[in-house]
C-alpha cells in the first residue's frame, strides 16, 4: 500500500484570499487543508475586531479545513486573537515565523522572529498554558542563517504543536535562489517529528523528486504552483493511485475547459466583491500572472497579459487567453 499524500494550500497574501480559496475548493477538490494569508494583529491590541479577521470565514462555511494564520510577536495579542477565532469555531491557528517583507521584519514579526529563539519559546509557553486551541508554526530556515532554525528545533520537540511547516529558504532570500534541501533534511533530523514541506513544487516531477528525497514526509504545502496550475493537485494525488505515472502529465491549463470554467466563476465572484474596475483588473491579472509565469508559457507571452484591456468582459478575455495558446 502506498503512503497517503496530503496537500495543503499555502497562503499567498493578496492572491489566495477568501474568494479565491472558496472558488478553488469548488472546482479542484482534494486539498487536505489550507492556510489563510496572515491576519495582521497589532501588538498591544486591546480587542481583536472582525476587521482583523476579515479573511477567514466561519469553519462551517468552507468545505476545506482552513487554518487562520497570525502575524504577531507577543503572547497577549496572540491570546486575544485565539479567543476571537475560537468564538468563530476554529480549533487550530498557525503562527507566521516566515514572512520576509522588510516592514514585517522591522516590527520583529514573521521571519524577524527567527533569530529570537528564547522569545519564540516564551510566547509559546505563555500561549500554550492558557489555551486548548491547536497551534502550528510556519517557519523558514532563519532570517540570516540556518543556525537560527537548528537552534530552535530541538527545543520545539517538547512542545505539543499540531504541525510544523518549513519553507527551506532564509528570510533574506525572500522567494529567490534555491531551496535548501540539505537544511530541510537536517531540520527533520533535529525535530524528530513530522514536518510539512513547502517550496517550489511547480510540477509533478518536482513533487516526485522531493517525495523520493524525503520519504518520511506526508504533508506537502503548495502555493504558487497551485495558483499557476490547479491541475497540479489532481496530478500529485493520482501518483498513488495510477501506477507508472511519470509525473510529467501536467498540461498547459489554458488548454483545459475546466480551467476556463474556474476562471469564469472566479471572475463573477470577484466582480461581485470588487466593483472598482481598475482594482478588479489588478486583482484578476495578479492571479493570472502566476499561470503566465509557468514554464509551459513562453516568457514573451507574459506581456500579452498586460495588453488585455480593462474594458474587456469575460468572453473577450477568454478569447484573448485562448488566442494566446492557440498560436503557440
Ligand atoms: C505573493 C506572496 C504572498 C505570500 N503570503 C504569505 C502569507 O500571508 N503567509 C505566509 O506564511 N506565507 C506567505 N507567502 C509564502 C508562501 O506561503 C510560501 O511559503 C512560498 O511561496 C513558497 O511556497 P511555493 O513555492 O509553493 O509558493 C507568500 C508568498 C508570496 C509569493
Amino acid at each position: 500500500m502506498s503512503k497517503p499524500i496530503h496537500i495543503l494550500m499555502a497562503p499567498l497574501e493578496g492572491v489566495t484570499d477568501r474568494v479565491y480559496r472558496g472558488c478553488f475548493y469548488d472546482h479542484f477538490p482534494g486539498l487536505k487543508a489550507s492556510l489563510t494569508p496572515f491576519l495582521p494583529i497589532p501588538d498591544r491590541v486591546q480587542r481583536v475586531s472582525s476587521g482583523n479577521l476579515g479573511d477567514v470565514c466561519f469553519p462551517g462555511n468552507s468545505n476545506v479545513y482552513e487554518i487562520p494564520q497570525l502575524l504577531l510577536s507577543e503572547a497577549d495579542s496572540f491570546l486575544l486573537a485565539i479567543d476571537a477565532l475560537q468564538k468563530r469555531g476554529f480549533s487550530e491557528v498557525n503562527w507566521n515565523l516566515g514572512c520576509p517583507s522588510r516592514g514585517v521584519i522591522k516590527k520583529g514579526k514573521g521571519a524577524g522572529l527567527m533569530p529570537r529563539t528564547s522569545h519564540i519559546l516564551e510566547v509559546l509557553d505563555k500561549v500554550l498554558a492558557r489555551t486548548d486551541i491547536q497551534i502550528s508554526l510556519k517557519l523558514r530556515m532563519g532570517l540570516y542563517e540556518s543556525e537560527e532554525l537548528f537552534r530552535l528545533l530541538p527545543s520545539l520537540r517538547d512542545y505539543p504543536l499540531n504541525r510544523v511547516i518549513l519553507h527551506p529558504r532564509l528570510g533574506t532570500q525572500m522567494y529567490t535562489g534555491s531551496v535548501d534541501l540539505d537544511g530541510f533534511q537536517k531540520a527533520l533530523d533535529l525535530y524528530g517529528k513530522q514536518i510539512c514541506y513547502n517550496g517550489d513544487i511547480n510540477t509533478g516531477l518536482d513533487f516526485l523528486a522531493l517525495q523520493k528525497r524525503f520519504p518520511s514526509v506526508d504533508e506537502w504545502m503548495i502555493g504558487r504552483g497551485l495558483v499557476a496550475n490547479p491541475f497540479l493537485l489532481k496530478e500529485i494525488l493520482q501518483f498513488n493511485e495510477v501506477s507508472g505515472c511519470s509525473g510529467d502529465q501536467l498540461e498547459n491549463p489554458f488548454k483545459q475547459k475546466a480551467f476556463y470554467d474556474f476562471l469564469e466563476d472566479l471572475y463573477g465572484r470577484i466582480k461581485e466583491k470588487i466593483t472598482r474596475k481598475e482594482a478588479f483588473w489588478n486583482y484578476f491579472k495578479g492571479i493570472l500572472i502566476y499561470s503566465f509565469s509557468h514554464s509551459y508559457i513562453p516568457p514573451e507571452k507574459r506581456k500579452e497579459l498586460f495588453r488585455i484591456r480593462i474594458e474587456e468582459d469575460w468572453f473577450q478575455l477568454k478569447n484573448s487567453l485562448q488566442l494566446l495558446y492557440l498560436d503557440q
